[in-house]
């Protein structure tokens, strides 16, 4: 059965979801929110560590009150063990008690629009519903802004775990 955004348990009582319910900007003050971020998530790329793949990428994660969080990627000579931006930034603003999020920014030192990866996508979802704006840097003044439920369709949630724990009981056990 498909578990999709739509059928997360109590979307009303998702953090993000209030957050993102609860925003009402001007579209000035939308651009200039953006921007900053933006602008934050090409600041946290310079702290990168990239010994491997010399390709920095910064992250800028805005939450419900209006603070900000950043992140950087930070590499591993276990390959595995690298760290992204985005993960570090969601991190840091979790860490500091924040779980409801207004939007992120992301930016790699190409400025190449750089997308969060599979793994990332899958860890704000755990925070954010389906309408976080994602905005990538893509140089230039330029941005492409996604929604989280663009860039990940269908997402591992409580419900998945729910269903299959109700399937299991109702089943008396794993098939
Ligand atoms: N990277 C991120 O930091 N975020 C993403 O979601 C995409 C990939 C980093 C990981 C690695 O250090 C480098 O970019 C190349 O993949
Ligand atoms: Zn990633």
């Amino acid at each position: 059965m498909c578990r999709c955004w739509s059928r997360r348990p109590s979307p009303a009582d998702h953090p993000a979801a209030r957050a993102t319910a609860s925003y009402k900007r001007s579209p000035t003050q939308l651009t200039a929110m953006t921007d900053e971020l933006v602008d934050r998530a090409r600041g946290a790329l310079g702290a990168a560590y990239v010994p491997y793949s010399e390709y920095s990428v910064g992250a800028a994660l805005r939450t419900a009150d209006g603070s900000v969080y950043t992140g950087c990627n930070i590499e591993n000579a276990n390959y595995s063990n690298s760290l992204h931006a985005e993960e570090v930034a969601v991190a840091a603003a979790v860490a500091e008690g924040h779980q409801s999020f207004d939007r992120i920014a992301v930016s790699s030192g190409a400025r190449d629009g750089v997308t969060p990866c599979g793994m990332c996508r899958q860890t704000l979802a755990e925070f954010a519903d389906a309408d976080l704006p994602v905005v990538c840097d893509e140089g230039d003044g330029g941005t492409t802004t996604y929604t989280l439920g663009e860039l990940l369709p269908d997402t591992i949630s409580t419900d998945t775990l729910s269903a299959a724990a109700d399937a299991r009981d109702a089943g008396g056990g794993e098939p």
